[in-house]
């Protein structure tokens, strides 16, 4: 039997396809469910050393929704962060404030130290360029509502495939679902070899490209992502790949797609997609975006125990 109780949400790999199944399942019955008291008393410490929108307010507001209240902070600057304490002491520290834990750091690897050192489970929401399993759960959760299912699907990542985390945990997630697999970038940006050979591992058919033209007719879901610009050691590397996408109508137009393309985004966006694209029906990233909360309310009620 599946069970989430107090289980650690660290990485996608942890998860086997029944899991996540479960979750999508729980969202679904959650999406149009009014505010409950089912985390009545439950406190969550949201802890965010790293900006963020989406993530912060939707997990903030999925808790509320449920009941349950909220303490932390969006800014490290103004915590003992500051003074030199370490993520292991704070952890420990605030572990005797609240009932769980999300905390997104620039470290890859935060939210396992975390976890190691603290007894109330750990929700990760982006350690550095390794993971962002929450965001996986949203990402699949609307590729099923939007294409009718996850199963067989193809799909085109596009973008900075070496530092994004959101295509590492959704490129895994997927391949339990016999999807086919075309990472398109520039070359200093492909998808990290050891992600590439678990993919192949998998039996995953995966290709790399470095343009969408010939491939956009082939997609299911094309799934676009921003150039992490603060995750560049040398800005002139970043130069060098600055604006090097930009997904439009137009380019999609004349490149050529298939029926009942839908585009992803897992959001914000820079420069890399036109909202040119914004009205026409494969554009789901706002939709994508407002997933965020049924998913999120699943995983903190799964996780404290308040669903069987
Ligand atoms: C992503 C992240 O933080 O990795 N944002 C998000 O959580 N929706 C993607 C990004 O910042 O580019």
């Amino acid at each position: 039997m599946v069970s989430f109780k107090q289980r650690n949400i660290i990485s996608i790999r942890h998860f086997n396809k029944e899991e996540l199944l479960y979750i999508l399942d729980l969202a679904s019955r959650m999406d149009h469910m009014d505010h409950t008291d089912m985390l009545k008393g439950k406190v969550l410490a949201s802890l965010f050393f790293e900006p963020s929108t989406r993530t912060r307010l939707s997990f903030e507001s999925a808790m509320k929704r449920l009941g349950g209240m909220v303490i932390g902070f969006a800014e490290p600057g103004g915590t003992s962060t500051a003074k030199g304490e370490s993520l292991s002491d704070s952890a420990k520290i605030i572990e005797g404030y609240c009932d769980i834990i999300v905390l997104r750091h620039y470290l890859e690897g935060s939210a396992q130290l975390a976890a190691d050192v603290v007894k109330i489970p750990v929700i990760n929401a982006g350690d550095g360029a390794n993971q962002h399993p929450t965001q996986t759960f949203l990402d699949l959760y609307t590729i099923q509502k939007t294409k009718g299912t996850l199963e067989g699907i193809t799909i085109g990542f596009l973008g900075d495939l070496k530092y994004g985390r959101t295509v590492h945990s959704l490129a895994y997630a997927l391949a339990y679902f016999g999807a086919e697999m075309y990472f398109i970038s520039p070359p200093s940006l492909r998808l990290p070899a050891d992600f590439l050979e678990t993919l192949k591992d998998r039996k995953v058919k995966c290709h790399e490209n470095e343009s969408l033209m010939g491939i956009s007719k082939r997609l299911d879901v094309i799934y676009c992502t921003r150039i992490q610009k603060e995750r560049f050691a040398d800005p002139i590397e970043f130069e060098k790949v600055r604006g090097i996408y930009r997904l439009s109508k137009t380019m999609l137009e004349e490149f050529g797609i298939k029926d009942g393309l839908k585009v992803l985004h897992p959001l914000p966006r820079v420069d890399e997609m036109d909202d040119s694209l914004d009205a026409t029906d494969f554009a789901v990233y706002f939709h994508q975006a407002r997933n965020g909360i049924p998913i999120r309310k699943a995983l903190l009620a799964a996780v404290l125990g308040a669903v069987e």
